[in-house]
C-alpha cells in the first residue's frame, strides 16, 4: 500500500520533470534552432538610416532689437544713476560707470539718464514727469528750468530766456551731493508743487549694461 503511493509520487514527478524539459527544449529550439548562439534573444536594435541630428555648424541666428536678458542689465536707484553721471562730469556721449543695486559695476550713457526726467509714474503711480513742469519753454517753466534735453539740463535754472545758456548750475559743478538737482530729488519740499514727495531713491530703473574689463592682450612674462 505504502509502496504504491510512493510509486505514484515518483511517477508523477518523473512525468512532470520530463514535461518541463521537453517544453523548455521545444521553446529553445523553436526560437534558436540547434545552435547556442541565439540571435533571436538579442534585444531589437532600433536604428534610423538617416542621422536626425545635424552638427551645429551654422552661426547662431541674430535677432534684431532682441531685448537683453534681465540678468545682464543693471538695476539702479534713479538718483544714483543721475549722480554717477554728474560725478563723471556729465558727459553727453561718453559712457560713465556706476554701481548697481547688486554691487555690479555697470556702464551707461546720458541717453539712459534723460528718460528719468521724461517719464511719468517713476516715483509712484501717478507721479508727474519732471518735464511736465520743467519743459522746453523756460519762460513758463518753474524755476526757468528745462529738463527735456542735455542742453537744457546743462544750462541750468533761472534762465532769462531760451537763448541764455547760463543759468544757475543745477549739477553742483560736478559734485553731486552739493547740487540743486540732488537736493530737489532727495529732499521733499512741502511748499513746492511737484516736489512734495521728492524721495527719488525709491525709484529704480534698469539702465546700462555690466561693465566688462577689456581683456589685456599682453602675453604674460614667464
Ligand atoms: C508740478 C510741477 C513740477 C514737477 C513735476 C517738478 N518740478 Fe521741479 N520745481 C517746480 C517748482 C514750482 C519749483 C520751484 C520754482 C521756484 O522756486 O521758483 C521747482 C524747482 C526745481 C529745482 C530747483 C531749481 C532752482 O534753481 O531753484 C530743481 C533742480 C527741480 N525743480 C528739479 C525737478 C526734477 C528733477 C523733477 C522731476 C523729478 C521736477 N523738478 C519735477 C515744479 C515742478
Amino acid at each position: 500500500m505504502n509502496d504504491d503511493v510512493q510509486k505514484y509520487i515518483y511517477r508523477t514527478l518523473t512525468i512532470f520533470i520530463t514535461g518541463v524539459v521537453i517544453w523548455v527544449g521545444f521553446i529553445f529550439i523553436n526560437a534558436c534552432g540547434f545552435s547556442l548562439v541565439c540571435k533571436q534573444a538579442a534585444p531589437v536594435v532600433e536604428r534610423t538610416p538617416i542621422p536626425t541630428l545635424f552638427p551645429a555648424t551654422m552661426p547662431a541666428l541674430q535677432i534684431k532689437n532682441k531685448p537683453a536678458a534681465i540678468s545682464d542689465t543693471c538695476r539702479v536707484a534713479a538718483d544714483d544713476l543721475i549722480g554717477a553721471w554728474v560725478s563723471a562730469n556729465s558727459p553727453e556721449e561718453a559712457a560713465f560707470q556706476f554701481v548697481d543695486v547688486n554691487g555690479k559695476t555697470c556702464q551707461a550713457t546720458f541717453a539712459e539718464v534723460l528718460p528719468i526726467f521724461n517719464e511719468p509714474n517713476l516715483r509712484h503711480s501717478g507721479s508727474l514727469a519732471c518735464v511736465s513742469c520743467h519743459s522746453v519753454d523756460v519762460t513758463i517753466s518753474p524755476a526757468q528750468l528745462d529738463l527735456s534735453s542735455y542742453a537744457g539740463i546743462l544750462a541750468g535754472s533761472r534762465r532769462e530766456n531760451a537763448e541764455s545758456k547760463k543759468g544757475t548750475d543745477i549739477l553742483g559743478g560736478g559734485i553731486w551731493e552739493k547740487s540743486l538737482l540732488y537736493e530737489f530729488l532727495t529732499i521733499s519740499k512741502a511748499d513746492i508743487p511737484g516736489h512734495t514727495d521728492a524721495v527719488f531713491a525709491d525709484a529704480f530703473v534698469f539702465a546700462g549694461k555690466p561693465f566688462v574689463e577689456p581683456v589685456s592682450t599682453a602675453t604674460p612674462k614667464p
